[in-house]
């Protein structure tokens, strides 16, 4: 069976991704994690050539947490930008987003493609798409059934 991402080689990237895979690794050493110790950092660029950042910015009351996804993605809400292209995030072992960072992706950018970057093994990155992150994603369509 085929595996629901694709292996890229650094070498391979374009101009484009090498700067969000660059500024991705670079912001999650900004992650302000002394909670989980877990850094994590998101570059998203927007369909009209700019690009956003965010760490992980956790919180004593756990729940509180803001992970480095949503992050770039509110701090480019607020410039303005509400369309995406692709979102690189880098963290040990390359972690893909969680859940609710998904659902938030979706909202704005439902055929994402999102860079996953091992910030120990920075040379090999994977390639996946939202839809396969997220399938099923609940869309304001739905909301005109009711
Ligand atoms: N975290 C992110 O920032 N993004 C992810 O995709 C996974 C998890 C953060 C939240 C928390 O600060 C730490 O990683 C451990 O869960």
């Amino acid at each position: 069976m085929q595996p629901p991402f694709r292996t890229l080689a650094r070498e391979n990237l374009n101009a484009a991704d090498e700067q969000l895979v660059v500024a991705a690794l670079a912001v999650r050493l900004q992650a302000y994690a002394p909670y989980s110790r877990f850094l994590v950092g998101a570059a998203v660029q927007t369909a009209s050539g700019k690009q956003f950042f965010g760490c992980n910015v956790e919180n004593v009351s756990y729940g509180l947490t803001n992970c480095a996804e949503r992050t770039a993605i509110f701090s480019a809400v607020t410039a303005g930008e509400r369309s995406f292209t692709s979102i690189a995030l880098a963290s040990a072992g390359g972690v893909t987003p969680c859940g609710a960072c998904r659902q938030v992706l979706a909202e704005f950018a439902p055929a994402l493609r999102v860079l996953i970057v091992d910030a120990n093994a920075d040379d090999l990155l994977r390639e996946w798409s939202l839809a396969n992150l997220l399938p099923g994603m609940f869309s304001a369509d739905d909301l005109a059934k009711d």
